[in-house]
């Protein structure tokens, strides 16, 4: 099939290289030249495990093509997905580029014989698609939905996962106009192996929500029992989740192996949950029950107590060290998780700048987020950055475990003792080994354990 992705982002390009991986002809469509022009040459814009080693055969094939050029795209396409960012604004979901993106469609419809459909693929909020889009397109292509196709798919890829994550789903929800615009969905997804899930258009857009505001709601309620945890002493969240989690109801029994589901890592105190989805879901979520009249009460909290986690862990730094002020401060890890560049929302962000705010000296270190951290928090210029966690940690007075890389949790107990100048670790992801890096001297201190 010809496919037009309008937005090349994470979510654009991922969807865009595997489908083209699976034979579609697929055009991405970017207002950014810098973006178009990378993947015509073969470069992700993105660091996304796998997706660099599928640009290459899907460009050179000519299975995939990028371009600035919306309306040729969309005329040549029998599936136009858009896939720009649905960022948060004043009032809650900003669906700006939406609106333009439905609009520029719409009036390429109005002259288009052929039937086309349109289908959302970013997160919207309930009753988007089959009222703000259909409308813009109604009126811009001067025809009624029925005469053009109409679709809702949310997208669920993980980012660090998401060439595995799209390739393989766990289902693949299609809400659909009607059973025209059904069929050609499914034919985009005739290569994949996963149960369809067919609905209108607005319950396609609540599902998405309702399994982002799950999956984050899990994490802060995790960090809550963690500060009750610390408030009351001798109690380590840790052991508590665990024999939780170990109610068959969570955890079933094959043959008596335990199977550990993986929705029970949400399900771990920590730092707080970030990226460039949780946040802005539970929030545009909130806003949109507001407006209806219908506070949604549990993600109201949910954001809350992950707002409040960055102030909680900088209590327990100082608690350790007194004053912060000219104290130097290693945080380790930017990205809001490993195996990804992306630092938008990151818990590491709050942290840095309540470090600062404190009059701490930030050393920060990443394998691959700094650069974008530099241009995402461009106003706390007294932070250092190296990739060198060693460099980070000498002269250190305390080190803030943030993201759990791997080269992070092998960090030898006596790098820490060697090089810091006071050997405190605050392990904010409950990820390390308490009892190894104590025995070699070092100061553990963990969320969730007082
Ligand atoms: N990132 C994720 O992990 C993820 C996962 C699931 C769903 N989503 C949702 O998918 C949507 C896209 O997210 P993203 O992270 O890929 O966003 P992104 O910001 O990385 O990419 C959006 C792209 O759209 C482009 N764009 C904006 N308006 C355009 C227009 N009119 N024409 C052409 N290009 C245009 C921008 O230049 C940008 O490159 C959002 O609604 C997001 O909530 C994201």
């Amino acid at each position: 099939m010809k496919i037009a992705i309008i937005g090349t982002g994470y979510v654009g390009l991922v969807t865009g290289v595997c489908l083209a991986s699976q034979g579609h002809q697929v055009i991405c469509v970017d207002k950014e030249q810098s973006i178009v022009a990378g993947i015509n040459h073969m470069q992700s814009p993105i660091y996304e495990p796998g997706l660099q080693e599928l640009i290459a055969p899907v460009v050179s094939s000519g299975n995939l093509v990028a371009t600035t050029a919306l309306k040729a795209a969309v005329q040549e396409a029998e599936v136009s997905l858009i896939a720009v960012g649905t960022p948060l604004g004043d009032k809650g979901i900003d669906l700006d580029y939406v609106k333009s993106s439905a609009l520029e469609i719409g009036a390429v419809l109005k002259e288009k014989t052929d039937y086309h459909v349109v289908c959302v693929k970013s997160t919207v909020v309930p009753a988007t698609t089959d009222t703000l889009v259909r409308g813009i397109l109604e009126a811009a292509s001067g025809k009624r939905a029925g005469e053009f196709g109409l679709a809702m798919n949310p997208e669920f890829l993980r980012e660090g996962k998401a060439v595995l994550d799209f390739m393989h789903p766990d289902r693949i929800v299609i809400g659909a106009y009607d059973d025209r615009s059904f069929a050609v969905m499914e034919g985009v997804y005739a290569g994949f192996d996963a149960p369809i899930v067919r609905t209108n258009l607005r319950t396609a857009e609540m599902i998405k929500y309702t399994a982002n505001a799950l999956l984050a709601t899990l994490i802060s309620y995790a960090n809550e029992i963690a500060s009750l945890c610390e408030a009351t002493g001798e109690i380590d969240v840790q052991e508590v989740l665990a024999a939780v989690a170990l109610d068959k109801r969570f955890t079933p029994r094959i043959n008596n192996e335990v199977i550990y589901p993986e929705m029970l890592q949400y399900l771990q105190a920590g730092c707080g949950f970030g990226g460039s989805c949780f946040p802005k879901d539970l929030k545009a979520l909130l806003a949109f029950g507001r407006d209806r009249g219908c506070l949604p009460r549990i993600v109201s909290a949910a954001i809350a107590i992950n707002e409040e986690q960055a102030e909680r862990i900088l209590r327990k730094l100082e608690d350790k060290l007194g004053s912060l002020a000219g104290k130097k401060i290693a945080v380790l890890g930017l990205a809001f998780k490993p195996g990804t560049d992306d630092v938008r929302e990151s818990p590491s962000i709050r942290i840095i700048k309540g470090l600062l705010q404190k009059g701490a000296e930030v050393c920060a270190s990443d394998p691959i987020a700094l650069e974008k951290m530099k241009l995402a928090i461009p106003e706390a210029k007294g932070v250092r950055y190296t990739k060198d966690y060693k460099l980070a940690l000498l002269g250190a007075a305390g080190a803030l475990l943030i993201t759990p890389w791997q080269e992070y949790l092998e960090i030898p107990p006596e790098d820490y003792s060697q090089l810091m100048h006071y050997p405190l670790v605050v392990d904010c992801r409950r990820a390390l080994a308490k009892n190894l890096l104590e025995s070699a001297g070092v100061i553990y201190a963990g969320v969730g354990l007082a």
